[in-house]
């Protein structure tokens, strides 16, 4: 069933268990997310960002509104990285059933100011809004903690941030960067920053740049001849642990496309005569439906449903 962002978070707080907000561009991602979310019995979120729109449009959301509708499972449809209040109310319009307003490049209390405008407008209209306060992006362990409290996100601000916005989840900053290289080795993620904003902040937390980039993946895009540096994502006993501590609302992308990308490429490689398009993007999809079930399986959300 089609149902709100706060329909699905508000229980993943309250029981410690983290969500996967897996980003869509096609059919076949979505297939993946949304039936094995069916299989596991675990609730989902499936999110489009600003050029999955551009990308697909209202095509792309009926697609994901119609298999959400009939699955047997609590699935939300978000919207990911909003960058106003006009598209967020955009997407309201289109169907989808949580936002987010994305701000957090402005000044607080400009965040503060936006975010409040989308929170008032969503919630007459019953669908449920994520901000961000806190910048984005990868850092160091040896860091220094000034240098981190620069644009990791405050805690006392973060109370603030939502009591004068009335926001239903928050993204916070916690060391986490978007796409395939987040850092060395194991990539810092400040557990005891979550641990602490878990405990002044009552709201499901959302952590970005959630994907893994399993080692496993990775090496098969390799040998099926694509070229990655040095790439490393974050640990699932760290993600196990964040969600412990008030991360309800974990987002993955990279993950995906790589899956996606590694199943192509290694049909396409093993049978140069194959151009039966299902052929390709059958053996993809079950590629990233096996990263969609060891993620639900990570954060504890099989089951759940
Ligand atoms: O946060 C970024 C997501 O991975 C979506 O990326 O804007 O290229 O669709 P995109
Ligand atoms: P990854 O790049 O780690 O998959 O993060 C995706 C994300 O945060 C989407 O908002
Ligand atoms: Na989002
Ligand atoms: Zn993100």
């Amino acid at each position: 069933m089609l149902v709100t962002g706060n329909d699905i978070l508000v229980p993943a707080r309250a029981g410690k268990y983290g969500v996967g907000a897996f980003n869509t561009n096609n059919m076949e991602i979505t297939q993946a997310i949304i039936h094995t979310a069916e299989k596991l019995r675990s609730p989902v979120i499936v999110q489009m960002s600003e050029g999955a729109i551009k990308y697909g449009g209202q095509d792309l959301a009926n697609i994901v509104i119609d298999i959400a509708t009939r699955a047997t499972v609590p699935v939300a449809l978000h919207l990911d990285h909003g960058s106003s209040y006009e598209n967020a109310l955009k997407a309201i319009k289109m169907g989808f059933t949580s936002v987010m307003i994305d701000a957090s490049h402005h000044s607080f209390e400009e965040n503060v100011r936006e975010t409040r405008r989308v929170v008032e407008a969503a919630h007459a209209m019953g669908i449920s809004v994520e901000s961000e306060l806190g910048r984005l992006g990868g850092i160091e362990e040896h860091v220094v903690v000034d240098e981190k409290d620069a644009f990791l996100t405050d805690p006392g601000e973060a109370v603030q941030f939502v009591e004068e916005t009335g926001t239903d989840y928050l993204a916070i900053a916690i060391g986490t960067s978007h796409g395939a290289y987040k850092g060395k080795g194991r990539p810092y993620i400040d557990q005891a920053r979550i641990e602490r904003i878990g405990e002044l902040v009552s709201i499901p937390l959302v952590a970005h740049g959630s994907s893994g980039v399993p080692a496993e993946i990775v090496g098969r895009f390799r040998d099926s001849g694509g070229e990655i540096g040095d790439a490393a994502g974050i640990a699932d006993e760290d993600l196990r642990l964040a969600c412990q501590h008030g991360i309800a609302k974990v987002n993955v992308d990279t993950d995906l496309r790589l899956a996606m990308t590694v199943g192509v490429r290694e049909v396409l490689t093993k049978n140069p005569k194959e151009f039966d398009p299902r052929k390709v993007f059958g053996p993809a999809r079950e590629v990233m439906a096996g990263i969609v079930e060891h993620k639900m399986g990570v954060l504890g959300s099989v089951g759940k449903a």
